[in-house]
């Protein structure tokens, strides 16, 4: 049996990342897999990447925050997001980012795949069919159907909705582990999901649990951030 962590949308909240990895500790973790959205909303970009730069088992593919913070930094115009306290969580990113963080974010693919005990696995920010499609668990059973139709892969991974849940629709199992970084359903506390996988049996485990938010709300405050972001995180829910 072979044991993932699956993380994703942490948004730079290094604090959470470091409380999974203390829970996590004690488990063989064989892999780790990241469905993307490193960065922007918190102030510990580079810890997080760096994070995943020393980790030799992990798999990240680029979430569209990332994508936004590269066009930043290629100098391209941002059209959206439109509000400004967003912009300002944008820009204050790419200007911070360190030179070999962002080459490793460029070297990252939008989605990728691979195998454990024979399985195909599908790793995806939005869905297999788009890279923004934001899947959440209550949507159409058809929409899920469409999904696992021809899919060359048993197991979907998937983020971008900050939804954690876990279906299995025609054979295809799809898993969201919810946010690591940034919460949006009122519970402040950091999301996860353990998923294990043997050539008989599929399994997922959801977890939440608590992390420092304050360690987040003094770098937002360090850096003159925009307020709205210190009580979305003490509250675990989007304000804007
Ligand atoms: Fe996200």
């Amino acid at each position: 049996m072979k044991k993932i962590l699956v993380i994703g949308d942490i948004h730079a909240n290094y604090p959470a990342l470091k409380a999974i990895q203390c829970y996590v500790r004690s488990d063989r973790i064989d892999r780790i897999v990241n469905t993307g959205d490193f960065t922007v909303y918190s102030t510990f970009p580079n810890e997080t990447i760096q994070w995943f730069r020393e980790k030799s088992n992990s798999i990240s593919i680029l979430g569209n925050t990332d994508r936004l913070i590269l066009r930043i930094l290629k100098g391209r115009k941002l059209s959206k997001p439109r509000k400004e306290e967003k912009r300002i969580m944008y820009f204050w990113t790419s200007a911070n980012l360190l030179p070999e963080n962002i080459t490793y974010l460029k070297s990252l693919p939008e989605q990728t795949y691979f195998t454990l005990c024979k399985i195909p696995i599908g790793v995806f920010h939005g869905s297999i069919a788009d890279k923004d499609e934001t899947l959440f668990p209550d949507a159409p059973e058809s929409r899920f159907r469409q999904l696992a139709k021809d899919s060359p892969y048993r197991i979907h991974i998937m983020g971008h909705s900050h939804v954690p849940y876990y279906k299995i629709v025609d054979g295809v199992h799809f898993i969201n582990p919810g946010s690591v970084g940034r919460m949006f359903d009122g519970d402040p506390r950091t999301s996860f999901a353990i998923l294990k996988v043997s050539p008989e049996k599929i399994a997922v485990e959801h977890f939440r649990i608590p992390y420092p938010v304050e360690a987040v709300v003094n770098g937002l405050k360090k850096n003159d951030l925009p307020a709205i972001y210190m009580k979305m995180y003490r509250k675990g829910k989007k304000l804007n």
